[in-house]
Formats: structure tokens, sequence, C-alpha cells
């Protein structure tokens, strides 16, 4: 069994961005600027945007944050992304979601130019990667197809079973999946009402669960030698932890692990790759190659 270091795959993938970002600025090149708008002061939402400015720092780009309190107004918000969308020294810009409950969040995020939508949200970019045109990504699914690349793990051909049904993890990750330029599976995907799931699972090659339910896949659901991709991050009660809680993924993964040729821990594994491709995003959105 490998254990595929999500967290030293991010650590690599960062430093050749800022040794593009290095090879783009000798060349009299403009260094990738990233601009975020976060709204109110959600613990985890202020982590996330942080760490997403950390990263910045750590490629050598350009950042931006810009803060609004909780009583933002829909139409202030709407000017901003129009701003941004119009502001040449802006490379690519995000809106951290979740929105307070007075915002259209979905209408804020199609206000957004698809050529700056480095989250890969908005419904061009979502188009676009369905019908393989060049687009942006949504972060997890891309790091995922980065991990299975990255650790040279065969996947055309392969069937590959997603648990879960989400705008920004299993859809575009069976998309990425599905098509001949990036995974060249054969895809299923399963969800909460799925029947035989269990079976569905035992045929995977490559398992990926991103249901949200601690623990859900267990060894009997699990092929011997399958490549098992867990994304679930559930905060459950640990009293022997000083935090009191610990991250539990949707994979059982001592009983799971044993059988697998490849699996992802949590922590450790998908998670730190999402900034790294927001990055890489970012890169690409500066490139302006479309
Ligand atoms: N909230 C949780 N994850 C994300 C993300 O990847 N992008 C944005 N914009 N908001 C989020």
């Amino acid at each position: 069994m490998i254990l595929i270091d999500g967290k030293a795959t991010a650590v690599a993938i960062k430093e050749e961005i800022a040794q593009e970002v290095r090879r783009i600025i000798a060349g009299g090149g403009k260094r990738p600027h990233l601009a975020a708008i976060l709204v109110g002061h959600d613990g985890g939402s202020e982590t996330y945007v942080a760490n997403k400015v950390k990263a910045c720092e750590e490629c050598g780009f350009e950042s931006t944050l810009i803060r609004y309190e909780d009583d933002v107004t829909e139409k202030e918000l709407l000017d901003k992304v129009q701003e941004l969308n119009e502001d040449d020294t802006v490379d690519g810009f995000i809106v951290q979601l979740p929105l307070p409950k007075h915002i259209n969040e979905q209408k804020i995020v199609e206000a957004i130019d698809y050529r700056k939508d480095v989250d890969g949200f908005t419904p061009i970019n979502v188009g676009r990667l369905a019908i393989g045109l060049p687009c942006f990504v949504s972060a997890t699914p891309k790091g995922i197809l980065e991990l299975l690349r990255r650790y040279n793990i065969p996947t055309s051909g392969k069937h590959c079973v997603i648990i879960g049904r989400s705008n920004i993890v299993g859809k575009p990750m069976a998309q990425l999946m599905l098509q001949k330029i990036y995974a060249d599976s054969t895809v299923t995907i399963c969800h909460s009402h799925t029947e035989n799931l269990k079976d569905i699972c035992h045929s995977a090659d490559i398992l990926i669960a991103a249901i949200g339910r601690p623990a859900f896949v267990t060894a009997d659901m699990v092929k011997p030698g399958a490549t098992v991709i867990d994304v679930g991050t559930t905060r459950v009660p640990d009293a022997s932890r000083k935090s009191g809680f610990r991250l539990q993924g949707d994979v059982d993964f001592d009983s799971v692990a044993p059988l697998c040729s490849h699996i992802t821990p949590v922590p450790g594994g998908v998670g730190p790759m999402t900034i790294s491709m927001l990055m890489q995003n970012t890169l690409l959105a500066a490139r302006k190659n479309w």
C-alpha cells in the first residue's frame, strides 16, 4: 500500500510555481495577482483565506484581500466583482463562500468574468469543462487528478466510482475522470440514494469518496488493489485531542488501507492540494492564453 502524500505534493507544486514566477519576472513579465473577497468573520472562511494569501506569498504572487462586514449589500458586492472584472492588474479573483443569507450567492458567482474565475465556479467554466474546452477547473477535483498523475496511477479505461454529486467536487470530478484529454476512465457517480452502492464501489479501480459521511467507505466496499481517494473532512469529537476534535475522512482508513494499492490520508491527502491548485489556476489566468 502506498500512502499518497498530498502535503508534500502541494509543497512541491508551490515551489514549481514559484520557480515559474521567478522566470516570468526575470523575463520582464508581471507578477501574477490574485484577489479575494471575504465577507464577515466566519472562522473557517478566515482561515481558508489567510492560507490562500500565505500561499500567494510562497508562490511569489501579489495578493489583495478585500473585506466586507456581514451587512454588505448584494449591490456593493456586485459592483466590486464588476470592478475586479475590469481591473487589468488583477489576473484572477475569488469570492469566499458561503456568503450571508441575504446575498444571492449564485448571482455573485455568475457576475465573475470566467477568464478570472480561478475557482472554476461560474457556469461558463463548468460548461467549458463539460465539452472539453480550456477552462478553470475547481480546485479539489483538479488536485485529485494531479495526485493520480504524480503517483503514476493508471486511469485510462479504468472504472472510477465517485460517491457524491456536489457541484464543486463530485460533478467536476466525474468530468475530469471521464474525458479523454484528462483521465479517460469509465465513470460511475453514486450518491445517497444509489441502490447496490456496495457492489458498485467494489467494482471500482479508483474509488473517490466525497459524500461527507465520516468513515462511510468500509473494507467490504473496496476491491483489493484499488486506489482510494478520500475527500471527506468531518470534525468528530475526540477527547484525546487538545482541540476536542479530529478530522475524519469518508473512508474507514484503518480497515480499508491494507487493501489498497494507493490511498490518501485525512488530513494530509486531498486537502493540502486545493490551495496549490488555486495557485496553478491563478498562474494560468496570468498567462491569459485562452
Ligand atoms: N468555501 C469553501 N471552499 C471554497 C473554495 O474553494 N472557494 C471559495 N470561493 N469558497 C470556498
